[in-house]
């Protein structure tokens, strides 16, 4: 479903709703909510709505938990960082237990360790935690189904930190990789879920903003497989819901 605004007021107004109403029928329906923030600057103006008052009385912050869907190899208080430009904009904000923020540290050796951190903190929410099927899975094919995943997508069509032509997008096992320097922008070493969690998720949401985006989505309307090649966000196919919210200005 593609859901056309304007501008990115208007499409962050309908993405609080959307992530309100999920969040709150989860906290009914299994007692919990597992929500996955998007990084980049589009989603601030979301995630500064959901901060404010008469928005976050409607979110059920016991019972919400917040993870990150890709997150630069930066300090947690870099300006780059996606967990702080979170933190600043709502996080910090609302009456949540520091326990249901589950950022991807940065601060192991190194972003391969990184990965294999956050990857172990994602099963034992799910798996440990009792929140997630496995039994009758076949081993190293389990995925978490989040509740939600949001998403940006660059110029270049990558989403979360998975971009054209890597390698990481043929990962089938790994919850979460780490993708060496030099690529995106900032050109940091990062750290992203990969394709078979994000594509697991009940409910994706899309943020965009921008005529090039608003092309790329177009190419992968009218030509799926050819922009399944060029574009990462193109292989984005969930078992729940898949909405694209597109701004027309930024
Ligand atoms: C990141 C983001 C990334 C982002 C796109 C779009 O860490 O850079 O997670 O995937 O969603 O780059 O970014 P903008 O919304 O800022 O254009």
């Amino acid at each position: 479903m593609v859901r056309e605004f304007t501008n990115i007021q208007e499409a962050s107004k309908a993405a609080v709703k959307i992530i309100i109403d999920i969040a709150r029928s989860a906290a009914v329906s299994q007692g919990f909510c597992s929500i996955v923030l998007a990084g980049g600057s589009t989603p601030r103006q979301t995630y500064e709505l959901l901060g404010e008052p008469r928005n976050a009385e409607q979110m059920p912050w016991q019972t919400s938990h917040f993870f990150w869907g890709d997150e630069r190899w930066v300090a947690s208080t870099h300006q780059e960082s996606n967990y702080s430009m979170a933190d600043k904009s709502f996080l910090s904000k609302v009456h949540i237990p520091e326990m249901n923020i589950h950022r991807i540290s940065t601060g192991y050796e190194n972003p391969s360790i990184g990965a294999a951190g956050y990857e172990k903190l994602l099963r034992e929410f799910f798996i440990s935690g009792g929140r997630m099927e496995t039994d009758g899975m076949p081993d190293g094919n389990t995925f978490p189904s989040f509740d939600l995943i949001l998403l940006g997508m660059g110029a270049d069509g990558h989403t979360a930190s998975l971009f054209p032509g890597s390698a990481l997008l043929e990962e089938k096992q790994k919850w979460v990789v780490s993708v060496p320097t030099g690529i995106g922008s900032p050109p940091v070493a990062r750290i992203t879920l990969t394709l078979p969690v994000i594509n697991q998720a009940k409910n994706i949401l899309f943020l965009i903003s921008g005529r090039r985006k608003r092309q790329i989505l177009d190419t992968m309307l009218a030509r799926p497989a050819e922009a399944e090649r060029l574009f990462p966000a193109a292989r984005i196919k969930p078992a729940g819901s898949l909405v694209w919210l597109v701004a027309e200005q930024d």
